[in-house]
């Protein structure tokens, strides 16, 4: 598993002593090996696009979230073709703003452009709930299709299978319990380690 840090790419072992912060004290701390791999496997870099086709779909899209008056959070976002290679059908951009399973919420902004599917997936101890910010979106849960548009709400159970798709660009904002590595499960086993993300 490999770590970016500073532009360099390391090891989780040579990353570990990268990673200090500051605590409240003023003291420097460092985080354990298991948690700067599980903090690797959030950031799932494997999965998403670099370069300039990176540069360029966070450019489109932040034309068209500024077209709609609307500033993101400053935070690196996960540019997520989730490893298929066709990022504008199956992909999405995901702005995460906490994911703190020590107080047990996760909140991210989810962008998806005009066509582009967030594919089929459940979790298995995440429960999340959509709300639909801008545009409109075409949703599969549990095999029957929705459209969800601007101002909806929808609450996703354990186990519930669901994708969405962008009728339009869209935004969305989902918060949820903690997200965790390996509760990603996905029906095409293309997708992370035979269908686990
Ligand atoms: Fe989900």
């Amino acid at each position: 598993m490999l770590i970016q840090c500073s532009g360099r790419v390391y090891s989780a072992e040579q990353a570990l002593p990268l990673q200090r912060k500051t605590n409240n004290q003023g003291l420097e701390t460092f985080p354990t090996l298991k948690e700067v791999k599980k903090m690797a496997e959030l950031e799932r870099k494997d999965y998403q696009i670099w370069g300039e086709e990176r540069k360029e779909a966070l450019r489109k899209s932040k034309e068209i979230i500024e077209s709609w008056g609307i500033r993101m959070p400053e935070v690196e976002p996960q540019v997520l073709d989730l490893g298929l290679g066709d990022f504008y059908k199956v992909g999405l951009i995901e702005y995460w703003i906490a994911n703190s399973e020590k107080e047990g919420y996760c909140g991210k902004f989810l962008f998806v452009f005009d066509n582009q599917t967030c594919p089929y997936h459940h979790h298995n101890f995440k429960h999340e709930t959509f709300f639909i910010l801008k545009g409109k979106v075409k949703m599969v849960v549990a095999g029957k299709e929705t459209v969800k548009s601007q101002g909806d709400v929808l609450a996703m159970e354990q186990g519930t299978d669901h994708s969405f798709t962008g009728i339009g660009p869209a935004l969305l904002l989902e918060v949820s319990k903690p997200c965790q590595p390996n509760d990603n499960i996905f029906e095409s086993k293309k997708i992370g380690e035979n269908g686990i993300l």
